[in-house]
């Protein structure tokens, strides 16, 4: 019935008109990859199975998480038991590539130590079944889901031995996957997990200071977000640093890291505005980036946080320099900056203080309720930032994607959202940027960082009250399918 429904829509609805602004898939260069993305926690389930054991995610989810939304990843879209019916979908939209992630503890359940065979074997699954479709796994190591094992024995991302850990970890799904796994990301959104566990403390492992409006029981967020991000770009060169002398030569994969970039333009054009834009960018973006491209921090970090941002030994320094092979980047929304020098007198600073800036959503305010703003033009306008700083580097966009209410097959907001980003692509390719490939965020309805299951970006509706699960293409599953297998013009 519901088939009938989309159908029906499909015909009706002028989703393909042909224009003079229509672009096809013919106007991406041969190699150029479209992909979907999903997370372990978002969408595996199968939570306490096969020795499967807690991260710092489910442990947040299951205590509440601040009252931010219901629900759990205990089942998640399952996942773990659908896989094949999931590549299956995959492969008849004509997906490239699939980007997931690995959850640590279900292939090492207390970070460090034995292997579980029953993760080895769903992994190497899912990458067997993926691969045998043509379609490219693209594979992050840790995606939001330290192993609780670890945050209860040394506070996690907080202690510099998680950079041994990780290491440990990273080398496993190497020698376990790499001879099919040629594109590695060691950590999602880097920048978000430190500010949003560590500053704000609104998602996992939830530390803040006393004044936050979360009420965390324990953090700092003066010393913890630096900490954590420094911890993470050791982690990650230690592991990349390993698989360049243990595995290219025989595996010839690539390593990258993710980020969040958010679009940044000044509110006015004072030149107070136009610094303090660059400087959100700089302690934003220029956080990572600068440590992987010139081996250090911004020079405008070093000075607004003075002794609490931890330091780079040179050997460190060269470690992490050059430790990239791509970065990736998630694209959603974008923020007027204004300056905002009265925070650099405040007492027990934390990251946003340091910043300098006050950063005002483009339009209004960010609601779970609100679409989110197509901005393609201000993602190009970073991009060209970011390569002017630091030179035109390989860029997979690893997410974009449109927030809604997740009940409507209907979702047309969703196939502009993604048909203006990706018809933005071409010009941004021939202008000169390195973008291999595009991923949706995400390729299902899945378990929300920060509305659980009451709004959605998937492609794949499911309801989560039907135990059956069933998968049921929206009008951007349609859309996005037709672009890949049909070619058609469509803008
Ligand atoms: C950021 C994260 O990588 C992902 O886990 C999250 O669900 C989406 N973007 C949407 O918020």
């Amino acid at each position: 019935m519901m088939h009938l429904f989309v159908a029906v829509i499909f015909v009706a609805l002028p989703l393909f008109p042909v224009d003079a602004n229509a672009f096809t898939k013919t106007d991406f260069p041969p190699h150029f990859l479209f992909g979907a993305s999903t997370s372990a926690y978002q969408v595996e389930g199968a939570a306490d199975q096969d020795g499967r054991k807690p991260s710092i995610w489910d442990t947040y989810a299951h205590a509440g998480n601040g009252g931010a939304y219901q629900g759990n990843g205990d089942i998640a879209c399952d996942q773990y038991h659908k896989y094949k019916d999931d590549v299956k979908l995959m492969a008849k939209m004509g997906l490239d590539a699939y980007r997931f992630s690995i959850s640590w503890s279900r292939l090492i359940p207390d970070g460090i130590g034995p292997i579980n065979p029953k993760g080895l074997e769903y992994y190497n699954n899912l990458i067997d079944e993926l691969t045998s479709q043509g379609i490219q796994p693209h594979v992050t190591l840790n995606h939001w889901d330290l192993p609780q094992t670890l945050e209860d024995e040394y506070e996690g991302w907080i202690s510099r031995r998680i950079i041994k850990d990780f290491t440990a970890y990273a080398d496993v799904c190497f020698r376990e996957f790499g001879d099919r796994v040629k594109h590695w990301t060691t950590v999602n959104e880097g920048n978000m997990c430190s500010m949003m566990g560590y500053d704000v403390g609104a998602v996992q492992p939830q530390r803040c200071s006393p004044s936050s409006i979360f009420n965390c029981s324990k953090g700092n967020s003066s010393t913890e977000p630096y900490l954590v991000t420094h911890h993470m770009l050791l982690a990650h060169a230690s592991a990349a640093n390993l698989y360049r002398n243990k595995y290219k030569v025989k595996q010839q994969g690539f390593i990258g890291f993710n980020i969040l970039v958010q679009g940044y333009l000044p509110l006015t054009n004072t030149s107070e505005d136009v610094i303090a834009t660059k400087r959100a960018q700089d302690f934003f973006v220029g956080w990572y980036l600068n440590p992987f491209i010139f081996g250090d921090y911004p020079a405008i970090m070093k000075k607004n946080v003075g002794s609490r941002l931890p330091f780079f030994t040179s050997t460190e320094s060269n470690l992490v320099k050059g430790s990239i092979d791509f970065i990736g980047i998630n694209f959603y929304y974008a923020f007027h900056v204004k300056n905002s020098p009265g925070s650099l007198q405040i007492k027990n600073r934390d990251f946003v203080a340091d910043m300098g800036v006050e950063l005002i959503y483009i339009p209004q305010n960010i609601s779970l309720h609100e679409e989110i703003p197509i901005t393609p033009w201000i993602l190009e306008r970073m991009l060209y930032s970011l390569k002017k700083e630091y030179g035109n580097f390989p860029i997979y966009i690893h997410e974009n994607g449109q927030l809604l209410p997740s009940k409507s097959l209907d979702d047309r907001p969703r196939v502009e959202y993604i048909r203006e980003y990706i018809g933005s692509l071409p010009n941004m390719l021939r202008n000169g940027l390195d973008i291999r490939g595009y991923f949706v965020w995400s390729f299902l309805d899945v378990f929300e960082l920060q509305s659980g299951y009451e709004a959605s970006f998937g492609l794949y509706y499911i309801d989560f009250q039907d135990p059956t699960l069933r998968r049921q293409p929206k009008l951007s599953a349609l859309w996005y399918s037709n672009f890949l297998n049909n070619k058609t013009a469509m803008k």
